[in-house]
């Protein structure tokens, strides 16, 4: 197993070892790993001859400094996983912010068009403009063929779509299905902060989602949305902080259902002051 620590180790590395024709998965990450993120890193595993799992903790993206300060960091339990499940061919990079960001550690700014002001860029201003900076800087380091990145953050993976247009990377994003628990909660490396119970009873965003989806075609976006904001009012452990219903493309909340458009429905819930998202295709 490789493990590095800065981004020039990590470049010697992969010089060295790197022929022609072979390809490198990027799978980037925060740490604390669960299923969802090893779901990324096999599907990277079967696509190309090399695999870099980056854990690092960004601080550009985080608008709140104690969410920042409670995200879990669990460098050697991660490693220990991606050994169990990949062996020694994994290779890990766990840069320090200083290494990563070349010293100073603060966010460059990006026009993303209309996708960076909808939802989570609406409740958390910066977030996107630090995802990008770190993504490119990532990028830039480890110079991958395709990277990995899961829908429960759909709006990022959109983001990152148009920073690849933006800067002209020379990557191919690869959106990956939300892995859920059995309960359909998508797993996430905040749930290990929600109690037993609370997190039994989180399984209320995928059922209020699957029901959207049921009712997407016979209702009115503003009746579902409506219905949503109902279920949310009657539970006492749950705050809605949005619920929207918007294009899959540009992420706009929708107004008119068009036929040929696809939507999809997004959610986020504080549960015991934990953040949670999630969303579903609905169309
Ligand atoms: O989704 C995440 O974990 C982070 O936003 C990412 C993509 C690793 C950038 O820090």
């Amino acid at each position: 197993m490789y493990i590095f620590n800065t981004k020039e180790t990590l470049q010697d590395h992969l010089r060295q070892c790197l022929q022609k024709k072979e390809s490198i998965g990027f799978v980037p990450t925060m740490g604390a790993l669960h299923i969802g993120h090893i779901s990324l890193v096999a599907k990277s595993f079967e696509e190309n001859t090399y695999t870099v799992v980056s854990v690092f903790v960004n601080p550009t993206q985080f608008n709140n400094k104690e969410d920042l300060d409670n995200y879990p960091r669990t460098l050697e339990s991660d490693i220990a996983l991606l050994k169990v499940h990949f062996g020694d061919k994994i290779i890990v990079f766990a840069p320090s912010p200083q290494n990563l960001y070349d010293g100073e550690v603060v966010s460059l700014n990006f026009n993303f068009g209309k996708i960076e002001n909808q939802m989570e860029g609406k409740f958390r201003p910066g977030h996107f403009d630090g995802v990008g900076t770190v993504i490119t800087h990532l990028f830039n380091a480890v110079q991958p063929t395709k990277a990995y990145f899961g829908e429960k953050d759909y709006q990022q993976l959109q983001v990152v779509r148009k920073l690849v247009e933006l800067q002209e990377f020379l990557v191919e994003i690869v959106g990956c299905d939300i892995y859920r628990e059995s309960s359909g909660l998508a797993y996430s490396s905040r749930n290990q902060r929600l109690s037993v119970n609370v997190k039994e009873k989180a399984s209320i965003i995928y059922k209020t989602l699957k029901e959207c989806k049921e009712m997407f075609g016979t209702k009115s976006a503003t009746d579902i949305t409506s219905y949503v904001k109902g279920i949310f009012e009657k539970s006492e452990m749950f705050d809605l902080e949005y619920f929207e219903i918007a294009d899959t493309i540009d992420l706009e909340t929708v107004k008119k259902i068009l036929p040929k458009k696809k939507y999809r429905a997004f959610i986020a819930v504080f549960g015991e002051e934990v953040r949670l998202i999630d969303n579903i295709a609905l169309n």
